[in-house]
């Protein structure tokens, strides 16, 4: 049999095939398998002739701690406290959503401290220097390029003053001379981003490089792109909204459950101090039924946002159910529990739901605010006022306790809240210093009866579906 000369490789998994075929067997992608030639033949054993290393003893000091600070709080938190010497970044996110502006910025403000490179394949300089200009960052010192050959842009790294950070926009641009693929292929991005950190650990330059996203959100190429990197960063944000959600995925010098949240303007992204502030800013003063405050955590800093709730008499067989900013199978798993174990009606209703602000909740600790959200269109009844909600629920509907629960209650009382609808504490007696008043729920009833009993008047009390005017 002939030799293959080409392999058929999967761009959204990395997946190798034998031949060509519209679907990847691996990642169940379409049309995402495209005709890479096989390098060289495989080389010879190692197993003779290699050099001794040095092994050294892990209790030795690092050479450098240093990081390089940019003095942009938001980024540099996510980054685990300032970028390491050496280490690569890989940015994700939608097309559009701010990763250059986001990138120049952190630029301009490393440049202040050092050399700054700033290489873009996707734009002329010109077009770099504009939004520089509109962002008031044009007297920055950033070393700009247009450029997408790896080999000169290695060659202009490894100079004798080698840069404290480079950024690579994009690395789906990017292209390496010795490989035959197209930019933008498995083969392509993978042997871009090896040459480029080879040289980036070797002069200790931090390096970012910029990835595009697939529509299912994963950054395009392979997943080796986020094994070779130190950290993943995710770049995120609904497109209507002006916030934009800064989110560390993997991070081998920092944790990885950190947000940086910042607001899009004309002049730039601009940091956000108090998020919670921010995205409970537009509630209305008097409560409508369907919304509740969830008292979540993002890393290390807690954050209120409002979750909302639309139930509603379905026209169909089939009820709706549509969810923004949360896992539309805990949705699912949420109402399962209601109407099986609490007996709230709800198979023949449509379901809308909505995180407010952009943001997306990750926590099941958003449980219980769904479900008091979802009973309070039902009932048409809004929730207590002042009062916030959390507690992950289980299966046969206990409400489970969720970490920091104080921190949680401390950031609610900081924004005014009074109440709190939580899990029991851990330990009996456990109580924290903040004087809000907290009422512990064991079971899913509790929170359905406590919507029944406070139902409004006209509401009638007969179960069964209600009239199309509950369903507001
Ligand atoms: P950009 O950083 O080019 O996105 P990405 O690199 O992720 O594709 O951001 C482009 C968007 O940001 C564009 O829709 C316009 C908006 N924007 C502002 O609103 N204000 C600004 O100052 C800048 C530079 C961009
Ligand atoms: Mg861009």
């Amino acid at each position: 049999m002939a030799k293959a000369t080409s392999q058929f490789v999967c761009q959204a998994c990395g997946a190798v095939h034998r031949k060509w075929s519209g679907k990847c067997d691996d990642c169940d992608a379409w049309n995402s398998i495209v005709e890479e030639a096989i390098g060289a033949a495989l080389p010879k054993s190692v197993a003779t002739g290699g050099r001794k290393i040095d092994f050294v003893e892990l209790s030795g000091a690092p050479l450098n701690e240093v990081r390089f600070v940019s003095g942009i709080g938001e980024f540099d938190r996510v980054a685990g406290g300032g970028l390491v010497p050496g280490s690569t970044t890989l940015v994700g996110g939608d097309p559009g959503i701010g990763k250059s502006t986001l990138l120049l910025q952190v630029a301009a403000a490393l440049s202040r401290q050092g050399k700054a490179v700033y290489v873009s394949g996707e734009e002329s300089v010109d077009q770099v220097r504009m939004r520089a200009r509109r962002m008031g960052l044009a007297e920055a010192p950033v070393q700009l390029a247009a450029a997408t050959a790896v080999r000169d842009i290695v060659a202009s790294l490894d100079q004798a003053e080698a840069p404290l950070a480079a950024v690579i926009d994009s690395i789906q641009t990017m292209f390496v001379d010795t490989l035959d693929s197209a930019p933008g292929t498995v083969a392509q991005v993978r042997g871009a981003a090896q040459d480029l950190i080879r040289v980036a650990k070797r002069r200790g330059t931090a390096l970012f490089l910029v990835g595009h996203v697939t529509k299912e959100g994963t950054i395009a190429g392979p997943r080796v792109l986020e094994h070779m990197v130190d950290t993943v960063l995710y770049f995120e944000g609904e497109r209507g909204h002006q916030f934009r959600i800064l989110r560390a995925v993997k991070n081998r010098f920092g944790p990885t459950d950190e947000i940086g949240v910042f607001e899009m303007t004309d002049r730039g992204l601009i940091e956000v101090a108090n998020p919670s502030a921010l995205f409970l800013g537009d509630r209305e003063g008097n409560a409508v039924s369907g919304a509740a405050v969830f008292a979540g955590m993002e890393g290390t800093r807690p954050l209120l946002v409002e979750i909302q709730a639309l139930v509603a008499p379905t026209a169909f067989g089939t009820p709706r159910r549509a969810v923004i900013g949360w896992d539309a199978a805990r949705l699912h798993m949420v109402l399962a529990v209601l109407e099986a174990r609490c007996g709230v009606p709800l198979a023949a209703r449509d379901v809308y739901l909505n995180v407010a602000g952009g943001l997306k909740v990750q926590e099941p600790a958003a449980d219980l605010a769904v479900a008091a959200a979802l009973l309070s269109s039902l009932n048409d009844c809004p929730v207590p006022g002042q009062t916030v909600i959390f507690g992950e629920i289980g299966l046969s509907g206990e409400v489970r306790p969720v970490s920091q629960m104080e921190s949680r209650l401390k950031e609610a009382a900081k924004l005014g809240f009074g109440a709190a609808l939580m899990p029991r504490r851990r330990k009996r007696g456990e109580r924290g210093d903040t004087d809000i008043a907290a009422r512990e729920i064991t079971h899913l009833g509790e929170l359905v009866a406590l919507f029944e009993q406070t139902r409004r008047p006209q509401g009638s009390a007969v179960p069964g579906p209600r009239p199309a005017k509950g369903a507001r």
